[in-house]
């Protein structure tokens, strides 16, 4: 995801006529997902609510499945064969997430409970040497799980969040954010994708600036590590969230990798059973790595479940599922904006497959309700990221956000169900 897709890229994509990507068998990869051949509403499903979470293929419902039938025991604790077969799973799906984000060592790799999980850590650990005065800066297209932890961090040390400015079009104003770093900042919060918007940050000139400034750099990966290659190395960042269940794993885990220099000095956040290294009444001393940051029984069938998901999609490839879904949004962003009366929401440069937009005489949630009832499946409101709805001046959108499993059928539905809306509104 560091440089746009290029038509030359789209190209060899193996697709069938209704545009939907197929695995190497020639099938649908939609085949893989039982949940699509339900009928909602006695329609077809377009289900087009993947930034929100997106669902899940057969892989990673019989992972979950295979490992309470056959492996299920507690890790790291167990000399008995089950415990330590159970911990070797947990520990290979470590390994998975490592390959996902091409991190050098599955020790940089913290199990978490998704992204919101992972950066609450960042701010109770690292940011326990934060001090009055020094500054977290933000960009003002954040979700509010990269704006709430830092307000509650700098409400307790007397730190100050700062956000950079966001342009009409939804990208980042690069002049602010350099004008906002300065010798007080301690770290740079940033999502590589906008949940809202879609647009695809330049995180890698973002993490350089905040080295360049002496700070940290964070991204927020929710929206990123399902829909293109990621590279934590690449990008050189401090750390890097995302959660499990919005790239076809289960809900309640996900992971966040920390650069290994800094991973090792970071005190611990959660005290408990399996994250310290011995426990007296004069004091403890915690364990090394990721386990210092895993307090209790973590969720062992979700990661094993995750990992099945991450080898899923990487064997699919990340690249063809970006341009599968460049393909998507670039046919949806056509025929949304033939419609009279729909005003597309963040038009970047560079986005990702999320299509935010408004229908002139509609509000989203009636629009919302509407599409629902031809099968359409999208989110409606303020995705999480009131500062950004506030910035455009507007209280919500209609968004329609891909996955790997979509297809021309869906975009179809949606334009369909936005024009039968109108027609109902008389607008
Ligand atoms: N953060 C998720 C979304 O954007 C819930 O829908």
């Amino acid at each position: 995801m560091n440089a746009p897709l290029t038509s030359s890229e789209t190209a060899g994509l193996a697709r069938d006529a209704a545009g939907a990507l197929l695995a190497a068998d020639g099938r649908p990869v939609a085949d893989d997902f039982p949940i699509l051949a339900r009928p909602v509403r006695k329609r077809r499903l377009a289900y087009l609510d993947n930034g929100a979470t997106t669902q899940k293929p057969r892989v990673v419902i019989q992972a979950l499945d295979r490992f309470y039938e056959q492996s299920n025991a507690n890790i790291h604790r167990g000399v008995h064969w089950l415990s330590q077969h159970a911990t070797d799973l947990y520990e290979e799906a470590r390994e998975s997430v490592r390959g996902l984000l091409n991190a050098p060592d599955s020790q940089h790799v913290i199990f978490t409970r998704g992204t919101t999980e992972s950066i609450n850590l960042v701010a109770q650990t690292w940011g326990q040497g934060l001090r009055a005065g020094d500054e977290i800066l933000v960009t003002g297209m954040e979700h509010h799980s990269n704006i709430v932890p830092w307000q509650l961090l700098c409400a307790r040390t007397g730190a100050v969040l700062r956000h950079a400015r966001i342009t009409d079009t939804g990208e980042l104003d690069l002049a602010d954010f350099k004008a906002q770093l300065n010798a007080r900042t301690r770290l740079v919060g940033v999502a590589h994708v906008s949940n809202a918007l879609g647009t695809v940050n330049p995180v890698a000139e973002l993490v350089r600036l905040a080295h360049e400034a002496g700070a940290l750099a964070l991204v927020d990966g929710a929206q990123a590590v399902a829909h293109a290659p990621v590279d934590v190395q690449a990008l050189d960042c401090d750390f890097y969230a995302f959660s499990g269940h919005k790239i076809y794993g289960p809900t309640g885990i996900g992971a966040l990798y920390v650069r290994g220099a800094i991973l090792k000095d970071l005190p611990p956040w959660q005290g408990g059973g399996d994250m310290i290294r011995t426990v007296s009444f004069d004091g403890s001393t915690w364990a090394e790595g990721p386990q210092r940051f895993e307090a209790g029984t973590p969720n062992i069938a979700g990661s094993v479940a995750l990992g099945a998901a991450i080898d899923y999609v990487r064997g699919i490839g990340l690249d063809r599922i970006a341009a599968h879904e460049a393909a998507l949004l670039a046919q949806a962003t056509e025929v949304m904006q033939a419609i009279p009366g729909v005003r597309l929401i963040g038009t970047a440069a560079h986005k990702a497959g999320i299509l935010s937009f408004l229908v002139d005489g509609i509000h989203p949630h009636d629009l919302g309700t509407i599409l629902d009832t031809e099968g359409v499946a999208i989110r409606a409101g303020h995705h999480c990221a009131m500062p950004l709805m506030s910035h455009f001046g507007i209280p919500g959108t209609a968004r329609a956000s891909f996955a790997l499993y979509n297809d021309l059928r869906d975009v179809d539905a949606l334009a369909a169900g936005v024009r039968k809306a109108q027609k109902l509104f008389g607008v």
